[in-house]
């Protein structure tokens, strides 16, 4: 196997998205195309991976890190001059070069592998990734000669009728020689309809140069479909959704209705997992095995242990353990760190807590910047009283509490080890361990009042 580069183009405005956020930085499936492209060819053992950025270059760069080099083009004058801007890093070197645009998030490692080695076999100068689509507008189309040979591709604005009755597309993946490519590109002109330097023609340039230029296709047509506007974003969103589904299925997750599922590209999930209706993972989420989501859950970078089940709830950056128990109607909180075997029952708030394990609070709380220990019974309308309108402070309660219904704790307090606290009560002192505290008005009773009242 010869030496491998990779050229990812990235610079584009992406006008016809018309969005202030840069075309290749909209995410599918939660993940910006140019990452999902990346990601892809980070598969391929290449030795040197670069980005061409130009319109929101700070941004693709923070987005992509370190996974790979960068070229910047200052103008974007069309994708050939894109290419040319990885001269200083690429020219010269033997290899195999594989450019693959940042608009084309499906595209899969195993299919560009499949390109490669189609362009190695045939000792190829440039391979061109095609694919057959039903609606061609807009892409670029394969010429073949009589023979059925690679002519060159001409792009869509250029194109004739009869050009554009053709339904095999470049797909703007291509392998190329990397000595030849960076020669032929000093060749492209931008004597066409957009007035831009076209990497295609670097295909048509070396054809007649007499080298060899081929074409490998792909029969998956989603696979390699351009996203340059919101139709066909949510065309990509759709396949990548079903994709993501079907791979967590075969991995054992039990998906009721996978057309109503909305898993993230990065989220992992645990086999003999359920998901309901509505579910939405996202983000760096981790999911058990054995667990029960759903319906209508939004869960987005928590992770998760085995044997838990949440139903109709919210969780956002949290631990959450095995055999926990959450909602109806819950919501859970940035930074709360939920051990085993607790219950959160519905209409209870989570902020930035540690929940012990076995501890509940199984209806109508708000438990924030709290530190609750093990086997802790939060009683119907506990609540953290954790803000002064300026500071949080603290709500400390240590195993075994029982906490009765309707209780205010005034932070910063603490509630011993064991102790009681009676229901209706403000707590705004600390209570001893063992304690019973009872901090509410006593009841009276006004015998006849009424009576009284109406004479
Ligand atoms: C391009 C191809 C077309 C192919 C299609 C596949 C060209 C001229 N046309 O068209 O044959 O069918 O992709 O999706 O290549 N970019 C830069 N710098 C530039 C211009 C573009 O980095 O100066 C980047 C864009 O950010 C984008 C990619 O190159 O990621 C492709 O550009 P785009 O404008 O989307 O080209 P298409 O019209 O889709
Ligand atoms: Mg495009």
């Amino acid at each position: 196997m010869s030496n491998r580069y990779a050229v990812i183009l990235a610079a584009g405005q992406g006008t016809r998205m018309k969005s202030k956020l840069y075309k290749v930085l909209h995410p599918v499936c939660g993940k910006p195309m140019v990452q999902h492209v990346v990601d892809q060819v980070s598969k391929l053992n290449i030795k040197e991976i670069v980005t061409i950025t130009g319109h929101g270059a700070e941004m693709v760069k923070e987005q992509l890190g370190s996974s790979s080099k960068y070229a910047l083009q200052e103008e974007q004058l069309g994708t050939a001059h894109a290419v040319m801007q990885a001269r200083e890093m690429l020219e010269g070197k033997e290899g195999v070069t594989i450019v693959v645009c940042g608009d084309t998030p499906l595209i899969k490692h195993e299919t560009m592998e499949a390109l490669f080695k189609h362009h190695e076999e045939l000792s190829a100068k440039a391979t061109i990734l095609t694919a057959h689509a039903e609606s061609p507008f807009g892409y670029g189309r394969v010429i073949r000669n009589e023979q059925a040979m690679v002519e060159k591709i001409v792009e869509h604005k250029d194109a004739s009728e009869e050009e554009r009755k053709i339904k095999e597309i470049n797909t703007g993946t291509y392998c190329f020689d990397n000595k030849a490519l960076f020669e032929a590109l000093n060749k492209v002109t931008n004597n066409n309809v957009q007035g831009e330097y076209y990497l295609p023609d670097v295909i048509e340039i070396l054809k007649n140069e007499g080298e060899i230029v081929t074409a490998y296709q792909t029969a998956d047509f989603e696979e390699t479909l351009g996203v340059n506007d919101r139709v066909a974003l949510s065309h990509a969103e759709t396949f990548m959704k079903k994709r993501i589904n079907e791979e967590h299925m075969r991995n054992g997750v039990t998906i009721i209705d996978p057309s109503n599922t909305y898993i993230g590209a990065d989220v992992k999930i645990g086999s003999d997992t359920v998901l309901y209706p509505g579910t939405i993972l996202s983000g760096n989420t981790l999911i058990g095995s054995d667990c029960v989501i759903g319906p209508h859950t939004e869960i987005s970078d928590c992770h998760i242990g085995d044997q838990t089940v949440i139903r109709q709830s919210a969780a956002y950056d949290s631990h959450i353990g095995s055999q926990v128990n959450i909602g109806p109607f819950a919501h859970i909180r940035p930074q709360s760190d939920i051990h085993d075997e607790v219950k959160i029952g519905n209409f209870v708030e989570v902020k930035k807590s540690v929940f012990g394990k076995g501890s509940k609070a199984s209806h109508l709380s708000y438990i924030g910047d709290a530190e609750i220990g093990k086997d802790v019974n939060l009683g119907c309308g506990s609540i953290t009283v954790n803000y002064d309108g300026k500071n949080k402070y603290l709500t400390k309660i240590e195993d075994g509490v029982f906490i009765g219904c309707n209780s205010n704790l005034v932070a910063p307090v603490i509630i011993g080890e064991g102790a009681y606290v009676a229901a209706g009560s403000t707590i705004t002192e600390d209570v001893p361990g063992e304690a019973l505290s009872i901090a509410r008005a006593r009841q009276v009773n006004k015998e006849n009042y009424v009576q009284k009242f109406n004479k």
